[in-house]
């Protein structure tokens, strides 16, 4: 299985494709709407320490241990526990969360592909609309089983047809026209954005100290977005790395992966700012904030129609090479453990993936129930599983080659440690945490 099993084209291409798995709608829609719920400045810091001392170290283990296996999360912990049941499940668990995340995020791509056929159709027009009926709309969509069903079938079929041809033909393609495009975009928009008036007092909020929006709700909230952002936890990123040459950079690859991610989700937040306080509107929209505020926004401003389209062609780029990643774990299941064709895995997985998003569709507190069982829940135990099993249950020796295979930095001792240390010590005390406030015992102190 070893010799014929799938690489990446380029080294390049890896980077492409995890960024393109890391920026997705939890950077462009999720992340501004908690920044703005959370008071902006100090979330934001708080955000970046979980990112890079929680976030990356995670990273760098998952993509490790894919690359050392060069097998999807089942076998890759079969492999180095000796087939220890209990690490097998924590793959398998992994492999349960794609299906579970894709089934919903792929009912939000699809309002925004719904959301550019309206602005094509010139539903954001001010001649056209209201500002309120521009904000009904989003309930309305949302509340629509029928539509929201509809565009979760396109999606679906969408990221089938980029998964299907497999690593080089289709996932390292795809994200090699959709990360470049999605960055373009998002210069173009941050460039205008940065010509409205909203523009400064979005740096103060975005940047700015305000201390006493700190809650240990917040501190919460963001370490468990970090997990959600960088695709950690599930399995993703164990995945792409079993794509990797023994050869390949995994540690700044990682790195570079992280830094991207972060930029993008900052980048969001300085693009939909400025437009959300230029127009008089309130940070704190909640998930309104992408399709409530900037069709308002858009409404108004002149080519608004143009920045519309731009706006969600970005939306559901991101979505896509974010899908593409969920899709991938799922089917790669069963063509490494069971033997499956490409063909018959990722038509049988999107299938059931299919099926699971009916609820998601017709119901938002199922939607928000799947929401909160994969982020609060699954993905936190899948990092934590990663982070104890190559800090403790992997060999050392075999783990300090891993680290240093191909990469320059990983070569230096004192990166090593500090790497092992976080990983050893410090994640999974933040993760217990983030699991001890999801069974409620910090609400209390946290009103
Ligand atoms: N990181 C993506 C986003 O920010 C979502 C995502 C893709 C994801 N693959 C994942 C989340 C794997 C958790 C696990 O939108």
């Amino acid at each position: 299985m070893t010799k014929d099993r799938a690489q990446w084209g380029s080294r390049f291409g890896f980077i492409l494709a995890a960024s393109g798995s890391a920026v997705g709608l939890g950077n462009i829609w999720k992340f501004p709407y908690i920044t703005g719920e959370n008071g902006g400045g100090i979330f934001v810091m708080i955000y970046l320490a979980c990112i890079f001392l929680v976030g990356l170290p995670i990273m760098i283990g998952e993509v490790l241990l894919g690359k050392m296996t060069k097998s999807s999360p089942v076998g890759a912990y079969g492999e180095l526990s000796n087939g220890s049941r209990g690490w097998t499940s924590v793959g398998a668990m992994g492999v349960a969360a794609a299906f579970v995340i894709l089934s919903y995020y792929s009912v939000v791509a699809g309002w925004a592909i719904h959301y550019l056929y309206l602005a094509i159709s010139g539903t954001f027009e001010a001649t056209n609309n209201s500002p309120q009926q521009i904000s009904e709309r989003f309930s309305t969509v949302s509340g629509d089983g029928a539509l929201s069903l509809a565009w979760h079938a396109v999606f679906m079929a969408m990221t089938v047809f980029m998964v299907i041809s497999g690593i080089q033909r289709g996932v390292e393609r795809a994200a090699r026209v959709l990360m470049p495009t999605l960055l373009l975009l998002m210069a173009a928009m941050m460039f205008y954005s940065m010509s409205l008036s909203g523009f400064s007092p979005a740096v103060d909020f975005v940047f700015g100290a305000h201390l006493d929006a700190l809650s240990g709700a917040s501190v919460l909230e963001a370490l468990g977005h970090s997990f959600f952002t960088l695709s950690v936890g599930m399995g993703a990123m164990l995945t792409y790395g079993s794509y990797l040459k023994r050869t390949d950079d995994a540690i700044v690859a990682s790195i570079a992966i992280t830094v991207l991610d972060t930029a993008v989700a900052l980048m969001a937040c300085l693009i939909l700012f400025p437009i959300t306080f230029s127009h008089g509107m309130k940070a704190a929209a909640g998930p309104g904030l992408v399709f409530e505020n900037m069709p308002i926004a858009f409404s108004q401003m002149p080519g608004g129609s143009l920045w519309a389209i731009i706006f969600f062609v970005l939306l559901v780029f991101a979505a896509l090479s974010s899908s593409i990643s969920m899709l991938e774990v799922a089917a790669a299941y069963f063509i490494d453990n069971r033997g499956w064709s490409r063909r018959k895995a990722v038509l049988s997985t999107s299938a059931c993936i299919l099926a699971l998003g009916v609820p998601s569709a017709l119901s938002e507190s199922f939607f928000g129930w799947m929401d909160y069982v994969t982020s609060n829940w699954m993905l936190p135990l899948g990092g934590l599983g990663v982070a104890v099993f190559m800090a403790w249950r992997v060999g050392g020796k075999a783990r300090e080659q891993a680290f240093a295979e191909g990469s320059k930095l990983g070569k230096i001792k004192a990166v090593y440690l500090l790497w092992l240390r976080l990983l050893r010590y410090f994640v999974p005390v933040c993760i217990f945490l983030v699991l001890l406030s999801g069974l409620g015992v910090f609400d209390a102190a946290t009103p």
